[in-house]
């Protein structure tokens, strides 16, 4: 999932520190540094850098790329073993998961407990539907299934206000694609379909909740809801990425139900992001700022970039044409002038480390060097773009990205990234110049949240290239994992990546542990399927943020 910091800022205070997993805030100002011109060189000065792209696994056109280990048995034994030890992980998670904390949202793993930071629905249920549903483990698919109609979408618990991105990412969407996924390729798996019916009157019903958020003169969605007396936060804008990660979900509930409204709305939203107002909000073509005045639809800033608050805006642009390329060209038009535009404007090479790449975030024209892991989805997303438009280009800036992302893994104590990190010298704190000199970045928040977006990429960057040096990534960023959050009953986020250990256990294991991390890390070594990105050269199924797999509406591309 890609999050919002600011719709988060604008939530009252006792709710945001009831959300600590999810905030992040950047401690420096904005502004242009002095060593802007001698870090900052156009990617195509880059190009012959050796960015990681093994020789024999050239990027071939929109053609299937062979990710299934070059047929080669031994390699694909290697894959299985892999494969079967990150669903030894899942069984792990969901047993402890099952026995303490279900039907709740996480599971508190080092004291056994339970929490609801989304608003008591059973969040790590839903999530990992799709992920049991792809691992094929029937016991826990028809455990979820069997919760599903039990849920009831009309009150949240305790009053606490209703995110409309959260809510829609991670329980429509695991709804919604269970669906797909049961309805369709594994429809073998549910003991009872009328439980796999019920995932999508569920989505609905929660989606009938949900749509007053829209009831703003412009269109434009409030974010934070009250279901108990139907009102909102006192907010006056909503950000980018909240507002731009909800037209796939919508879109596809109206597709499988007949409904055309729940599309409308989430378009009518986005219509003002694909056409953003005033003209100064856009520094550079496609690419916008971070907030929009919920009455009117402007833009009241031009902040912004690929990193947490904007970032899965642009990915969506791009999914909604996989999703149906026939209705959703000019979303494509879009993400090709903002990927066009990171490439001229955004694409940055630490002083230190000039071979690696990473992507700036700006306050209007001018750059900040940082960035974090949420914005490592970004090389992933290029991938996806430059895979299914046949383009080199994006291939290859996806693929640098994900080397630097790698870097950020492979250069901690640990062999986990940090959650955010910088390369502006001007702030280079003296007890990090080696780590800036070897690696390229400092650390500015070490925790580590389960996040997926590393793996993510690397994910992308297997299923486009076939280059097994991405398996092998994934592999050690799993056992990195396994090795530094592994506590009590499940996995908990970790407070210093660059501590041995991973420093203090947090005591938390969000529910994107059970959609992404382990679906990512399953994914990478298992076999070609329909559901695989790329496969056999195109897309029968897209990803939503949080990494649950739609059946696409329109030829696959
Ligand atoms: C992809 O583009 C290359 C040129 O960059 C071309 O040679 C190749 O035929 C194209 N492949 C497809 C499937 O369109
Ligand atoms: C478990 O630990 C959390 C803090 O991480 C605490 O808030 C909670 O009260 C504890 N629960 C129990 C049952 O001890
Ligand atoms: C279906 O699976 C659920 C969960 O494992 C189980 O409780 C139920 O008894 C099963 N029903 C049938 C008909 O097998
Ligand atoms: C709804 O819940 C909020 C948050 O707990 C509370 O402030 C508000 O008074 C409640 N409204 C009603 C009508 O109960
Ligand atoms: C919104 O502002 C009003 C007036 O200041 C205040 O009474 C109310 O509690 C605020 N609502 C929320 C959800 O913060
Ligand atoms: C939003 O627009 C309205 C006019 O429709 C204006 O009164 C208000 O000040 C604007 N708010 C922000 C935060 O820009
Ligand atoms: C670097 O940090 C300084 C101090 O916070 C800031 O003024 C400047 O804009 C930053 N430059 C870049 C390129 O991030
Ligand atoms: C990091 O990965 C690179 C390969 O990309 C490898 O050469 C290097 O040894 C790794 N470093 C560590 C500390 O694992
Ligand atoms: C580095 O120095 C800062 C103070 O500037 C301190 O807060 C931090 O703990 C130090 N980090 C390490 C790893 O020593
Ligand atoms: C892959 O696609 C080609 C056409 O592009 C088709 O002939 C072939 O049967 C497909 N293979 C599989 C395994 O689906």
């Amino acid at each position: 999932m890609r999050v919002s910091a600011v719709s988060l800022a604008a939530v009252c205070l006792p709710v945001a520190l009831a959300l600590p997993q999810h905030s992040h805030t950047y401690d420096q100002p904005s502004g242009q540094g002095s060593d802007l011109s001698s870090t900052r060189s156009p990617w195509s000065r880059e190009n012959n850098n050796n960015n990681g792209i093994h020789e024999n696994y050239k990027f071939q056109g929109n053609k299937y790329a062979n990710a299934n280990n070059g047929n080669n048995p031994a390699a694909q034994q290697v894959a299985a073993q892999r494969a079967a030890a990150v669903k030894d992980a899942f069984q792990t998670a969901w047993t402890g998961y099952y026995q303490y904390a279900f039907p709740n949202d996480e599971l508190l793993p080092v004291n056994n407990s339970f929490s609801n930071s989304r608003n008591g629905w059973g969040a790590s249920a839903i999530d990992a539907l799709t992920t049991a549903t792809v691992m094929q483990i029937p016991e826990i698919v028809n455990e979820i299934l069997a919760y599903v109609p039990n849920i009831d979408f009309s009150k949240s618990n305790q009053n606490e206000p209703v995110s409309l991105f959260e809510t829609t990412i991670r329980y429509m969407g695991g709804l919604l694609a269970g669906y797909d996924l049961l309805k369709g390729p594994l429809d073998q798996l549910p003991n009872n379909t009328g439980n796999v019916d019920a995932c999508l009157t569920q989505a609905k019903t929660l989606a009938d909740h949900l749509s007053f958020a829209f009831s703003s003169p412009s269109g434009i969605p409030h974010n934070n809801l009250f279901f108990n007396d139907s009102s909102f936060d006192n907010s006056t804008t909503n950000g980018l990425a909240t507002i731009g990660t909800l037209v796939l979900e919508w879109t596809r509930l109206s597709d499988l139900t007949g409904d055309p409204s729940y599309a409308r709305l989430s378009q009518r939203a986005e219509s003002y992001l694909l056409n953003p107002q005033p003209a100064t909000s856009e520094p550079f073509p496609g690419l916008v700022g971070t907030n929009v005045n919920i009455s009117n639809g402007m833009f009241t800033d031009a902040e912004g970039g690929w990193s947490g608050g904007d970032d899965s805006f642009y990915e969506y642009l791009l999914k909604m044409y996989v999703y149906d390329s026939s209705r959703f060209g000019h979303y494509l038009d879009r993400w090709i002038l903002a990927a066009d535009s990171t490439i001229a404007h955004l694409t940055s090479h630490p002083s230190s480390r000039p071979d690696l790449t990473f992507v700036a975030e700006y306050s209007g024209t001018n750059l900040l060097f940082r960035s974090g892991h949420l914005t490592c989805f970004d090389g992933g997303n290029f991938l996806l773009g430059g895979s299914v438009l046949n383009r080199t280009d994006y291939v290859d800036f996806g693929l640098a990205l994900v080397n630097g992302c790698h870097d950020t893994y492979n250069s901690t104590l640990t062999g986990i990234g940090p959650e955010t990190f910088s390369w502006n010298t001007t702030n280079l704190p003296a007890n990090q110049t080696a780590l800036y000199e070897a690696a390229g970045f400092y650390i500015t928040d070490s925790q580590y949240i389960l996040r997926p977006e590393v793996i993510e990429s690397f994910y992308y960057a297997y299923r486009v290239t076939g280059d097994a040096k991405y398996q092998d990534w994934a592999w050690g960023a799993f056992q990195a994992i396994v090795a530094n959050t592994r506590v009590g009953s499940g996995f908990s986020e970790i407070s210093d990546v660059n501590a041995v250990g991973g420093g203090t256990k947090k005591n938390f294991q969000d529910s994107f542990l059970f959609a992404e991390v382990l679906k990512y890390s399953h994914l990478i070594h298992t076999q070609d399927d329909v559901w695989q990105v790329n496969h056999n050269g195109t897309n029968e199924f897209v990803f939503n943020t949080e990494a649950h797999p739609f059946k696409v509406a329109g030829p696959p591309v």
